[in-house]
């Protein structure tokens, strides 16, 4: 039997953190074993909120792919690839906005939201307000089935089916296939001030920071502040927000015993953070290690390799979606 087909992108606009790599990376990891994946790095979707800055996202782009490889994602059994090499893309989302109506993109909360927390930039654009038309395109020009996705990004996994739905319609094709979300369970990575992980909060551990940083930023994390002295019994569960990473890094009995030991006020939150540190930084040197593997190979050309497949999938997708649309070739 076939696979199924699995599609996702990541938007080149800062370097990996660790809520990247549990909140998506490790996830993509699994997928690749068990379906066809498509990743690619979504420059245009980055393009649509950092046009006033534009420069960085090329380097960032060629960063997020050096880090692809080096978590493990192999070029072997998915097609990695950049959105704006393959212009099908784009044809396909100018195809799309003739019968998308604005009222289905206005009311996407996704969007609204975003609207607001970037409200920094000026977003009342064209290209932000169709950006998930474009991400529809992305998705059904590969006509794949299943998107792992946080629950963020499910309006537009809807808008995605409803054009789908909509396109088939109108045309009286059978034509795209209506993708369905892999909802990763997203786990809730905190950042060094207990808010989500994030670059644009500065509370993040970015995948290469070197072991030094690591240990400085696990340092400042904050615990349980009623608790200042190691002879003073902690609460772990409900007042340490280091305690959320630990969660992550050692196994159920190592947790109980460490909530046992900071309850009974013998274990201290400086040697609990040692103990945090070199895990993580232990996580890590595999990353390091296979990155220096990476920096070696021409990563242009595994890049091109994973451009060339989505863009045979993609130019195929076009050809036959431009004669259901016009019906014969004009030229
Ligand atoms: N919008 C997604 C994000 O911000 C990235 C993305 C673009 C995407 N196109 C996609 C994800 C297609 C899944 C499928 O994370």
């Amino acid at each position: 039997m076939r696979k199924l087909r699995v599609l996702s992108g990541m938007r080149p606009t800062g370097p990996l953190h660790l809520g990247h790599f549990h909140g998506v990376l490790k996830n993509w990891l699994e997928l690749q074993d068990k379906y066809e994946c498509f990743y690619f790095i979504a420059d245009w979707h980055a393009l649509t909120t950092e046009y006033e800055n534009p420069e960085y996202i090329a380097d960032y782009s060629k960063e997020l792919f050096l880090e692809w490889l080096s978590v493990g994602l192999s070029p072997e059994k998915n097609v990695l690839f950049l959105q704006s090499a393959i212009k099908e893309h784009a044809e396909l989302h100018l195809i799309f906005s003739m019968f998308v109506p604005i009222p289905w993109l206005e009311r996407n909360p996704t969007y609204k939201e975003m609207l607001q927390d970037l409200s920094n930039k000026n977003l009342n654009t064209y290209g932000f307000l169709g950006y998930p038309v474009l991400q529809a395109s992305d998705i059904l020009i590969y006509k794949a089935q299943k998107i792992p996705v946080g629950v963020d990004q499910l309006p537009h996994l809807e808008l995605t089916r409803e054009i789908a739905r909509r396109f088939n319609y109108l045309y009286k094709v059978d034509y795209f296939p209506e993708p369905e979300p892999i909802l990763s369970e997203v786990p809730k990575i905190p950042g060094i001030d207990g808010r989500k992980m994030s670059k644009s909060y500065g509370n993040a551990i970015f995948l290469n920071d070197s072991p030094e940083k690591v240990r400085e930023k696990i340092m400042n994390y904050v615990t349980d502040i009623s608790r200042p002295r190691k002879s003073d019994p902690g609460d772990p569960e409900n007042r340490c927000i280091a305690f959320n990473l630990i969660r992550f890094y050692f196994s159920s009995e190592e947790k109980e015993e460490i909530v046992r030991d900071c309850k009974n006020a013998i274990l201290g939150c400086v040697e609990c953070k040692k103990r945090l540190s070199e895990r993580i930084i232990n996580e890590l040197t595999h990353i390091w290690e296979k990155r220096e593997e990476v920096e070696k190979e021409d990563w242009k050309e595994i890049l091109y390799n994973g451009i060339e497949k989505a863009k045979e999938i993609a130019h195929q997708t076009m050809e036959e979606v431009n004669l259901i649309v016009f019906r014969k070739k004009i030229v």
